[in-house]
């Protein structure tokens, strides 16, 4: 319920003294003029919404006119503003406003929020600043403020956080001057209680601001929680002939590393017929390598040729890491490797360069 609160006195007394009171939608201020610029503002800086602004008051000066104009007269004065869903809702909106409500907006927050591309925070924008009425709004600038005045841990695209600003939110919309409120509360969090450098030193809700006083500003809003990766594992085999070359084989394109020259991968369930025979030696421990989306166990596994194997007749010294047909090559570890690998596979082969030297 609205009320007057220490909280919201505070920042209209600073609304008072430094919130802003000439952007062009604040002159003069109507329905029409503040839902067109709270919509240009929804992702987008005042300064560049200024100039575009300007340019649709003038082309088109009523609700009515915008209604009446093509959609690509619409999305032509949109041009480079981004994000054209705000647009095409906007000329539909002003379509319904002009049919269904004789031109007229809705005067209520559950009327406004029937229009398309308007939403709970923009609704209580509009009439709050432009109708006077005493509703709450909830965007990025006030989460950041609300969060840190309050300390609340936990995210705010969590349905308890989000619920538990907007009852914060509420209790403090004041009953009367809603709109200078709102625009405050803007501005506050716009030019003072900013994402990563907040003013404290000349915030006038610094005395009873928590974050402030754990000194942790910057630690609100959480964000986010990660998702925890999965953790896969893999064996991969690491054949050595008679020479202490090591095999590498060329990885197929799709998959990790695609077309990069790996030790084999060990498939557990298939019969790899493109592997020389071979015999597993020993198991060192795993290590592990982390993509985007989860971690990788690497267990290598040192084999050796079997003696009679074919690879092990057939395989002369190879000295110059020529490519076999297959996208297979026999590395001679002093040399560098000249095609192209994945980072834990230069891991690999160190560790097991030393284990061979010692
Ligand atoms: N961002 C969204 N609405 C705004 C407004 N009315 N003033 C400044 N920044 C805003
Ligand atoms: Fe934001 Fe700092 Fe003001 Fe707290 S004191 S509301 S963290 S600017």
């Amino acid at each position: 319920m609205a009320n007057v609160t220490p909280f919201n006195q505070t920042v209209l007394h600073w609304f008072d003294q430094y919130g802003r009171k000439d952007l062009p939608w604040q002159n003069p201020i109507t329905p029409y003029r503040v839902w067109v610029s709270e919509i240009m503002l929804q992702q987008t800086q005042v300064k560049t919404v200024i100039p575009y602004f300007q340019r649709f008051m003038k082309t088109f000066p009523t609700v009515i006119d915008l209604a009446n104009a093509s959609q690509d007269q619409v999305l032509n004065l949109w041009t480079g503003l981004g994000y054209y869903a705000r647009a095409r809702n906007l000329h539909k909106a002003a379509q319904m406003v002009a049919e269904q409500y004789q031109g007229e907006f809705p005067t209520s927050v559950d009327g406004l929020v029937e229009l398309p591309g308007i939403g709970r925070s923009t609704a209580g924008a509009i009439a709050s600043i432009s109708m006077g009425i005493s509703a709450p709004i909830m965007d990025g600038n006030v989460k950041r403020v609300l969060t840190r005045f309050h300390a609340i841990e936990g995210w705010p695209g969590t349905s308890k956080v989000e619920k538990d600003l907007w009852r914060i939110a509420e209790a403090n919309t004041p009953p009367e001057r809603t709109g200078h409120y709102t625009q405050a509360m803007m501005d506050l969090g716009a030019t003072l209680c900013t994402r990563s450098k907040p003013a404290c030193g000349v915030c006038p809700l610094q005395p009873e601001c928590k974050a402030y006083e754990l000194g942790t500003p910057t630690a609100f809003p959480h964000s986010k929680p990660k998702k925890e990766k999965p953790v896969k594992s893999a064996r991969f085999l690491m054949i050595l002939n008679d020479q202490n070359e090591l095999l590498l084989q060329q990885r197929p394109d799709s998959g990790i590393w695609g077309g990069l020259y790996c030790v084999p991968e060990h498939q557990p369930d298939t019969k790899q017929y493109n592997l020389p025979d071979h015999i597993e030696k020993e198991e060192w421990p795993a290590f592990r390598h982390t993509f985007s989306h989860y971690h990788l166990d690497i267990t290598p596994v040192l084999c050796e040729l079997t003696e009679n194997g074919p690879e092990a007749k057939d395989s002369a010294p190879n000295t110059s890491k020529i490519m076999e047909p297959q996208g297979r090559l026999w590395y001679n570890m002093q040399q560098e490797l000249t095609v192209g690998t994945a980072a834990p596979m230069v891991t690999l082969i160190e560790t097991l360069k030393r284990h061979l030297a010692g």
